[in-house]
């Protein structure tokens, strides 16, 4: 997998948990389908919501018909058509909303009836207190209060409403044990304070004969209570008012055992609301737990005897619950804190896990990178190896071949050769030419096969191996060498026949001397003190480079001009050599011009100090009677100067320092330095072309010479003081040296 691929991964991996971070599972939807919105159905929603919210994942759905049948048909089943997982029902009315109860019990939902029944059986459970029961206890109640006697009012709740009906019974059934108790009127109200107050307003009857009215809950009991109490005003001196009794018996300020406790009510029924219960057994039937199918809630009458306490009971439940919801809504901002704490957790960690693929992903590339890199570093170098090695054993023989020919071709008694001999020439100058082409096709093969490997280096040296050309900027040849046969030059090569080869080009110009491997041409470089090492890069024993190297770190032979002459033809083998301390560097094969030109300028101008004495230049402009001391050939290369000028200050040191010693010899000066007398001489010579014994007396002359200037010696005198030990001979020196006599430069 590539780091793209991993990245886009992980960040789906994290979108995803971020989404599960972020929304809330739900579980269950419950449809919740109240027939009316008043003081009961809000206590009992409440229930139903503090419940819900200890459970996880259930959803709420309310809808209030307000006492409206085909409102709530409607309801119901765009509840179902929502997707509701259960339906909790109160039916308004006992035939009317049947069908809708029975849609959504046959689309599979299970469906809770509530507190007002259906007349059809199709529903999971049923949740209620008994109608009919208290409707005969509040008849007995009021039968009791009346101790048998007395005129009735009933108010009824909705018509057609299942405990508006069973209350009705009940109570009837109860009073019918009572024949002094007559029921004067039912009127029919729909469960609101005001369907009451109308009903009992347009009542015909003499509402000042009623002992006690029934109201089928609380708020009518209080809407037939509002019309007595303005039928009292209006009639003064009345009897004063009826009892009134209802259902419900709400707990709170506003509910029916609060008006029991201020006499508002002579008595009520509670009516459990049980939204706990209720949505508790919704889950059982959810989660397929065991459940009852029909459940009858207990209740218990209110009277003036008990609603203090129950008020107070009720109250106190009321402000635990209270503290609950404060508690649940506190419960809820928590957990949504700790839900986007979660989520930044999460991120976090996705965060630092993506971090780290990164950094591992660079890590390994990089790695990666670097090994590719030094494997085709190794597989180059192998190939630079290879082809050096190839060039080098090529190049000799050529070199070999074509060097010899070329002479014998160009030489002066050519023309005496038969003609039969210059063919056979010829053919061998051809045949050899044909064999470098051959030999080059051959390196192109090679170099062209694995054409993305080979660097472009060793294309360079691929191209310097067809050409068979020299890097080295081509050089006029010297047809009148400056070597003279005093100078001498070092061949070092392995290989004979080059030697023999270089020998019969350089034999006639030089004196030479020869070695086969750098170790012994260290040891001849010291022995001798040759003018100039002309040598191989590939030997074994000591390769070319450490032995220039040597050459130039060691005092007697560190002003020896060297070439390297090598087959490595590549720019960095040059680099090499250059670093090495090498003065020149001519690839193979080479042209012999080339190198007896290179020869003859390193020769030329290896005298690298021009100004032996120049601290006196200032004075030699002042005095220009005196000629002034030959200077040498101009410096050619600066590189190793500064390390032969300490040599040369620290002989003019010694020379100034002891000329006065008539003694002194060159032994002395050499042993002092580390020298032999060979080494010193040969040094001293190469750096300033003069020989030790010529720059002692040359130095004693300057001395003289100042000391004439600058003193009131004698001739005599300053002869003596700078080491000559006839004045005479000293005279004869310094008219040598400056073609005049010591008298005359004093004056
Ligand atoms: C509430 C209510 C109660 C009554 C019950 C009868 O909506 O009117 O006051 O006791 O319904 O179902």
């Amino acid at each position: 997998m590539n780091m793209q691929k991993l990245l886009a991964t992980t960040s789906i991996l994290l979108l995803l948990l971020l989404a599960s971070c972020s929304t809330k599972e739900v579980k269950y939807k419950i449809g919740v389908s109240q027939c009316s919105d008043d003081i009961w159905r809000n206590w009992q929603n409440a229930e139903l919501r503090l419940e819900a919210n200890i459970h996880e994942g259930v959803e709420l759905r309310f809808v209030a018909a307000h006492d409206d049948s085909e409102t709530q048909i409607q309801q119901v089943d765009s509840l179902v058509d929502s997707g509701i997982d259960l339906l909790i029902v109160a039916p308004n009315q006992l035939q009317r909303v049947s069908p809708a109860i029975d849609r959504a019990f046959d689309s599979g939902i299970p469906v809770i009836v509530f507190e007002r029944k259906t007349n059809s059986h199709k529903y999971t459970a049923f949740m209620s207190a008994d109608n009919y029961e208290m409707g005969h206890q509040m008849g007995q109640y009021i039968a009791t209060r009346l101790e048998g006697k007395g005129k009735v009012l009933e108010i009824l709740g909705l018509k057609g409403s299942s405990p508006a009906e069973d209350r009705h019974r009940g109570f009837c059934d109860a009073l019918s044990d009572y024949p002094d108790i007559e029921i004067v009127a039912s009127l029919q109200g729909d469960w609101t304070e005001e369907s009451s107050y109308k009903a009992v307003k347009a009542y015909q009857g003499d509402l000042g004969k009623i002992d006690y009215v029934f109201g089928h809950n609380d708020r009518m009991a209080i809407g037939a209570r509002k019309v007595f109490e303005e039928r009292r005003l209006q009639v003064s001196g009345g009897k004063g008012l009826p009892l009134f009794c209802g259902i419900d018996g709400l707990p709170g300020e506003q509910g029916g055992i609060r008006l029991v406790r201020d006499s508002l009510l002579d008595a009520t029924y509670i009516y459990p609301t049980r939204g706990d219960q209720l949505l508790q057994l919704a889950l059982s039937i959810l989660d397929g737990k065991p459940y009852e199918k029909e459940t009858m809630l207990t209740s218990a009458l209110v009277t003036h005897e008990n609603a203090n306490v129950l008020f107070l009971e009720s109250d106190e439940v009321m402000r635990q619950s209270q503290k609950l919801d404060q508690l649940q809504q506190m419960a809820n901002v928590y957990m949504e804190r700790l839900d986007s704490q979660r989520t930044i957790l999460w991120l976090t960690i996705i965060l630092i896990i993506l971090l780290q693929v990164v950094v591992v992903g660079t890590w390994l590339y990089h790695k990666q990178s670097v090994r590719l890199a030094r494997e085709r570093g190794a597989m180059e170098r192998e190939q630079l190896d290879f082809y050096t090695q190839v060039s080098h054993e090529l190049r000799t023989p050529l070199t070999l071949i074509d060097g010899p020919l070329t002479q014998l071709a160009e030489t002066d008694d050519a023309g005496k050769v038969s003609p039969r001999t210059a063919e056979l020439f010829d053919i061998v100058r051809r045949n050899v030419a044909q064999l470098t082409g051959i030999i080059n096709k051959m390196l192109d093969v090679q170099v062209s096969g694995d054409s993305a490997k080979v660097s472009a280096e060793t294309k360079q040296m691929a191209a310097a191996l067809k050409t068979g050309v020299s890097t080295e900027a081509p050089a006029a040849p010297s047809s009148n060498p400056s070597g003279s046969p005093q100078y001498s030059v070092l061949i070092v090569d392995d290989n004979a026949d080059i030697r023999t080869y270089l020998r019969s080009i350089l034999q006639d110009r030089y004196q030479l001397f020869e070695a086969e491997d750098g170790l012994q041409g260290m040891a001849v470089a010291r022995a001798e003190v040759p003018d100039l090492i002309v040598s191989d890069v590939m030997m074994p024993i000591m390769n070319g480079l450490e032995f220039c190297q040597q050459v130039k770190s060691d005092i007697v032979t560190s002003h020896i001009p060297v070439i390297l002459l090598t087959a490595r033809a590549l720019n960095q083998h040059q680099i090499e050599g250059y670093e090495s301390g090498a003065d020149a560097y001519i690839t193979k094969p080479f042209s012999t011009p080339l190198l007896l030109a290179r020869i003859d300028n390193l020769l030329r101008n290896r005298h690298r100090l021009k100004d032996l004495w120049g601290s006196n230049k200032a004075e030699e402009e002042k005095t220009p009677k005196s000629k002034p001391i030959e200077q040498p050939a101009a410096v050619q290369e600066p590189g190793d100067e500064g390390k032969e000028n300490l040599f040369i200050t620290r002989i003019k040191e010694i020379l100034e320092t002891r000329m006065a010693d008539s003694d002194l010899s060159v032994e002395t000066i050499g042993a002092d330095i580390g020298l032999s007398r060979v080494q010193l001489y040969r040094k001293v010579k190469a750096l300033t072309g003069y020989t030790p014994v010529d720059l002692l007396r040359k130095a004693r002359l300057e001395k003289a010479r100042q000391m004439l200037l600058t003193t009131d010696l004698s001739v005599s005198e300053v002869a003596y003081k700078v080491g000559f030990t006839s004045p005479s001979y000293f005279s004869k020196c310094f008219k040598d040296e400056y073609g005049i006599v010591p008298g005359v430069a004093r004056s």
